[in-house]
């Protein structure tokens, strides 16, 4: 596998500053106008390493705030929402120190207010982990109302109907949530819908309220587990986390850990829907099988072999893939998060395939890109039906979000020709080196940033 290289000079500053520092990156939140050209038909061979749970990550690293004692993380993945992250903790007092690319030290005893101003930290949705994590600790936070990739309306009543029921008031003033409490009390919480975000923060607050807290209706998903067992190694008592009910007894403190952070489904999902329309066999190491059941299953109705190791998994796809029907469903049903991959796929499938998003109403905005390679999509409200085609022609698309996106770059791997793919600032939110992986599975794929540079690959191909 082709290994990422940093100078060992650039370590001597954490990542997210290297890249705030780079010259060049003034548009789309910094970002240079970057593309990814590929050219596509090559089918997808060797093995992949999957990083750590961005979504995760987020959380824990908000939950970190929560001890004034030094917390170490690995296995952080070094994505664009992940370093915004990181710069509104140190925009707020708290200490990061980049041990190296993937580990990081967080110390929060130097908090010098509980207000998050960072303009980042407006464009990612983790923001609002920093209310749940300073309301638990110190009773107070304000943080900007929580941007992200445009994928629907994305209220959060729910985090707030959690925090009242602690005794917090929370209020909205100049875009900013302010949440304060005199006393955070346990309650008894029922969520109205299972909400992955509503949870975490509800539990990272009770975590360090007077008292027990009860969240029904919880959500299951890994990364909630991994937070739970966070905020235990750190002192926490939470129990019940991956099922629809968490109880916590709050705690006065909290102490220092080490933890590990689990691998990202969604980007070890979005490899093996790569390996499946490419014809490919592609081992994805560092992953837990049991959070990529529902993919795994929904390969097999494709026509895919799927092989389970203790931490890998193999994908190997033969031939033209078989239509299926899917619909989105909170953990363990099939990730939201994994919708365009699998519908890129079944684009290409033979019959006709349905599928359902149950959890966020905009998330088909990529169907009008992929229409432009030959895909045939209707879509009508929460459903798509998908006419398999046999095969796509590469053509020049724009990413409308983290996933669509990656699900784009899936298409254009599949694709006869050549494929450019706009917009990939979204993509790297949340994927690290998604074209370095795929060049070391086989792929023809490069990042590129001017009509030269594009004019070169297309040489390069032939
Ligand atoms: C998390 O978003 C993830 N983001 C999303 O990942 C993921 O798609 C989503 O969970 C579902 O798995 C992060 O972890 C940062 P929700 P979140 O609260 O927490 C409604 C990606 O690509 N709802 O589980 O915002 C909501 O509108 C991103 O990595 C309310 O109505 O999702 C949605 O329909 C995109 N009120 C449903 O619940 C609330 O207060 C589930 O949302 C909260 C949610």
């Amino acid at each position: 596998m082709e290994k990422q290289r940093i100078k060992s000079a650039d370590l001597a500053q954490p990542l997210h500053r290297r890249f705030l520092q780079e010259p060049n990156r003034t548009k789309n939140w910094g970002a240079i106008v970057e593309q990814y050209i590929i050219k596509g038909g090559i089918p997808l061979e060797g093995e992949v390493e999957i990083g750590g749970a961005k979504n995760a990550a987020l959380a824990i690293l908000a939950a970190a705030n929560m001890t004034d004692e030094t917390v170490y993380i690995e296995n952080i993945p070094d994505v664009r929402d992940i370093n915004a992250m990181l710069e509104a903790m140190e925009g707020i007092g708290t200490k990061v120190e980049r041990v190296d690319r993937h580990t990081v030290k967080v110390n929060g005893a130097g908090l010098e207010n509980c207000i998050v101003e960072s303009e980042s930290m407006k464009r990612i949705r983790a923001s609002y982990y920093l209310l749940g994590a300073l309301l638990g600790k110190y009773k107070k936070a304000q943080v900007p109302l929580p941007g992200g990739c445009n994928i629907g309306s994305r209220p959060i009543d729910q985090h707030l109907k959690g925090f009242k029921a602690m005794g917090a008031v929370t209020r909205i003033e100049h875009g900013f949530i302010i949440a304060e409490a005199e006393e955070l009390h346990g309650a008894h919480i029922f969520l109205d819908m299972v909400s992955v975000g509503a949870t975490i923060n509800i539990m990272m607050a009770a975590s360090m309220a007077d008292g027990n807290t009860i969240i029904e209706n919880a959500a299951k998903e890994p990364h909630v587990v991994d937070v739970a067992n966070f905020l235990n190694s750190m002192g926490a008592s939470i129990k019940g986390a991956g099922t629809d009910v968490i109880r916590i007894k709050g705690v006065k403190s909290l102490h220092r850990t080490e933890y590990s952070i689990i691998p990202d489904q969604i980007e070890a999902g979005t490899f093996m829907f790569a390996a499946a329309v490419t014809g490919g066999n592609v081992v994805l190491r560092n992953v837990i099988p049991k959070h990529l059941e529902a993919t795994s299953a929904k390969l097999l109705e494709l026509g895919c072999e799927v092989h389970e190791y203790d931490d890998a998994v193999r994908v190997i796809s033969h031939g033209r893939l078989q239509n299926t029907h899917v619909k989105t469903m909170p953990y363990p049903g099939f990730p939201t998060d994994m919708q365009p991959q699998i519908a890129v796929s079944l684009a290409l499938a033979e019959g006709t395939s349905i599928v359902t998003e149950s959890i966020f109403e905009n998330r088909f905005r990529y169907v009008d890109e992929l229409a432009r390679m030959g895909a045939s999509v209707k879509v009508e409200g929460n459903v798509a039906v998908i006419s398999g085609v046999e095969k796509f022609t590469g053509a020049r698309v724009s990413a409308p979000d983290l996933r669509a996106g990656a699900a784009l770059v899936i298409a254009g791997l599949a694709a006869e020709g050549i494929t450019i793919v706009d917009d990939i600032y979204y993509i790297e939110r949340g994927y690290e080196n998604l074209d370095q992986k795929l060049r070391a599975l086989g792929a023809q794929i490069e990042k590129v940033a001017s009509e030269k540079e594009i004019q070169k690959f297309k040489l390069k191909v032939g």
